[in-house]
């Protein structure tokens, strides 16, 4: 086809691109949201070619012969042009991954678990063999947080990087401030909702959250983390009691995973719950929702706030992903190259903390007690980092219920303490 102008001069539009083919790799809450909107919206150059699935048994919403069951045929396609990962076993789906990945393919996965396991592993890859991998739905679902950091602030210092990640847990945390129920009988209507699994401890116990902190400390910071160095403390062993010790101060307590720059280069990265007062964006960030506030060096403060899950949702994020992959894009992981910060846990942090454990009390080893209530079983205080990733899992065993204040200070320094509440 030829455009005329006026000048006498033709161009030639361009033919359309063939559409990319997918080979979509799991067809379950997210694959079928891909799915569905590509049904929806037709002409955006994407056609899924082919889709594996684990059962061959499962009822599904198209005929058998839309399936392959060995989701390694899809890998050994030639056909395909790009491999969509939506399965629900991490481990595997590594397998998958970094086997698409040495063949120089380009991949979209939305497995939070695998890459913040793998990520050191899955950048080496890329370089290697020139395949691309992104995986923006992996954190906050429909939040365009990861493009953000990698691409848009690439250069710029974040001083913090904080959010709700989780929209589960989040969902049960307003349930309780809104209606001073106790835990279970929220998380039980969370999960009569979907708003939550079955087995509900990745989401509840902040594992979910802080796999997304470790993927954003790469983009955001350069910094690659194993999980085992972040500390990640849930809201199993919260009552209607801390509820309501935040709602005295006007606050609420959600989950939040934080990454702060400290001083002398230092990253730290804290996921548990925390008092949120009204001048933070997250205080308002409810139910299932997600929010991400960025504090940047000479931008300021954004705040990006959406669904953090659901197949719609997540299937626009994978959608993006498929877009950017036609147009070349990868990341860069800027942060990464210049490789310029540290990573720290050698700090005292201020913590609520509620239990009728002593045990536990002498072995957080609180160094300043701000105040205390016998007759609540409560006391605020700092303790050391390293003590709490120590203790981490007899906390939740022994059924304590720890928020923190925002507060933390330098291990050895105790008069300088920071307020980390202010930037967030
Ligand atoms: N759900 C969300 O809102 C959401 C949001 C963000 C990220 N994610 C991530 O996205 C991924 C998928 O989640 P989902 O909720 O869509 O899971 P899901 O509903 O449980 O579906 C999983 C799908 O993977 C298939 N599968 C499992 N193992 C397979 C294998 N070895 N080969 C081929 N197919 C296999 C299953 O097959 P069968 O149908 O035969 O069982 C099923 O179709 C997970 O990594 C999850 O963390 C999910």
């Amino acid at each position: 086809m030829s455009l005329a102008l006026s000048t006498n001069a033709t161009i030639s539009a361009a033919s359309p691109a063939p559409a990319l083919r997918i080979g979509l790799i799991g067809f379950g809450c997210v694959g079928q949201g891909l799915y569905a909107i590509l049904q929806q919206v037709p002409g955006l150059g994407f056609e899924v070619g082919r889709i594996a699935v684990k059962s061959p048994d499962k009822p599904r919403s198209l005929p058998k012969e839309a399936f392959s069951f060995q989701a390694d045929e899809l890998l050994h396609d030639p056909a395909l042009d790009v491999l969509v990962e939506v399965i629900d076993d991490a481990e595997e789906a590594f397998r998958l991954v970094s086997t698409a990945l040495r063949q120089g393919r380009r991949v979209v996965t939305a497995n939070k678990a695998m890459v913040a396991q793998h990520l050191p592993e899955l950048v080496a890859l890329q370089h290697e063999y020139g395949g691309t991998l992104l995986y923006e739905a992996a954190v906050c679902g429909s939040i365009p947080i990861i493009r953000t950091l990698d691409a848009y602030f690439g250069q710029e210092p974040l001083r913090s990087v904080s959010g709700i990640f989780n929209g589960s847990s989040n969902y049960v945390l307003t349930r309780m401030g809104q209606d001073g129920s106790e835990y279970a009988p929220a998380l039980a209507e969370a999960q009569l909702k979907g708003f939550a699994e079955t087995d509900p401890t990745l989401d509840m116990a902040a594992f979910d959250p802080r796999s997304k902190a470790i993927i954003l400390a790469a983009h955001a910071y350069g910094v690659l983390l194993q999980p085992d160095q972040v500390l990640n403390l849930g809201i199993e062993n919260v009552s209607a009691t801390d509820i309501a010790y935040a709602a005295i101060a006007n606050q609420k307590i959600k989950v939040v995973a934080g990454l702060y720059l400290l001083p002398d280069n230092q990253l730290t990265v804290l996921v548990t719950p925390q008092f949120v007062d009204q001048s933070s964006p997250l205080y308002a960030v409810d139910d299932e929702f997600n929010g991400v506030v960025i504090e940047a060096e000479f931008a300021g403060t954004q705040f990006l706030r959406g669904r953090g899950a659901g197949g719609h949702p997540t299937g626009s994020a994978v959608l993006a992903d498929l877009a950017a992959l036609r147009g070349n894009f990868h990341y860069a992981y800027p942060k990464l190259a210049a490789a310029q910060l540290g990573y720290t846990t050698d700090l005292e942090i201020e913590i609520y903390l509620r239990t009728d454990d002593e045990l536990i009390l002498d072995q957080l080893g609180f160094t300043d007690i701000t105040e205390e209530a016998d007759e609540d079983g409560y006391i605020v205080g700092f303790v050391p980092l390293d003590a709490l990733l120590q203790h981490r899992d007899r906390l939740r065993q022994a059924g304590a219920f720890v928020a923190r204040t925002g507060n933390v200070r330098p291990a050895t320094q105790p008069a300088d303490t920071l307020a980390l509440a202010e930037v967030e």
